[in-house]
């Protein structure tokens, strides 16, 4: 998950409500210079969704989000995603992901879980719903006893507290829907989602 994700500062967090949306707003996502994309498995037309962005978008790569179950798992490798995030992580999940091809962002909001996680040979982390577990000051902390372990923290995130996340260095990247909110998807306005994209990837550490 490091190599895959470092350089990307911001993963826009994608809800799929309306499969003709997938192609134009991963588009609109990429030109404007984010191209890891996570789409959320919360929605009927997801599937579909994130077949014809692996299909139709060069340059996007692409994760499943969500992901909670094992089933979920098999459905992301068969998609051709190249990574998979959970909100959180049981041990069901974790022991299903290690024998996955591809590699899995466990979510996770304490040290507990964080070392749970870490016995299934995890590193890197989704930090899960970031502002209301602690935010920033929490992910400080954690890199006293966890100095390998990186974070990527999402809920909540949006250009107001951004800098908050991207200062730390035990940080990856933050993730959030904030580059594509869900006004601006049902309305189509690609090209404001587009504009959004060149801000957050134009965010300096
Ligand atoms: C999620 O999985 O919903 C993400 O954490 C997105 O959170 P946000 O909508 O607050 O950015």
């Amino acid at each position: 998950m490091r190599d895959l994700l470092a350089g990307n500062t911001v993963i826009p967090v994608i809800v799929i409500d309306r499969v003709e949306d997938a192609v134009p707003l991963a588009k609109a996502l990429v030109a404007g210079g984010l191209n890891v994309l996570e789409v959320t498995l919360r929605t009927a037309a997801a599937e579909e969704g994130i077949r014809q962005i692996v299909a139709q978008v060069p340059g996007a790569i692409v994760g499943t989000g969500t992901v909670c179950t094992p089933e979920q798992i098999t459905l992301s490798e068969q998609l051709g995603c190249q990574f998979m995030v959970s909100p959180g992580a049981t041990d069901t999940l974790l022991a299903a992901a290690q024998k996955s091809s591809i590699g899995l962002l466990p979510g996770i909001s304490s040290a507990s879980e964080l070392m749970r996680c870490m016995e299934y040979g995890h590193r890197d982390f989704k930090f899960f719903p970031a502002e209301n577990s602690g935010g920033a000051a929490m992910i400080k902390a954690l890199a006293g006893p966890f100095g390998d372990a990186r974070i990527c923290p999402t809920g909540g995130i949006g250009l107001h507290n951004v800098m908050d996340y991207l200062s730390l260095p035990n940080v990856l990247c933050v993730g959030g829907s904030w580059v594509c909110p869900a006004q601006m998807v049902k309305e189509q306005r690609w090209d404001e989602i587009e504009q959004l994209a060149r801000e957050a990837s134009a965010l300096g550490r």
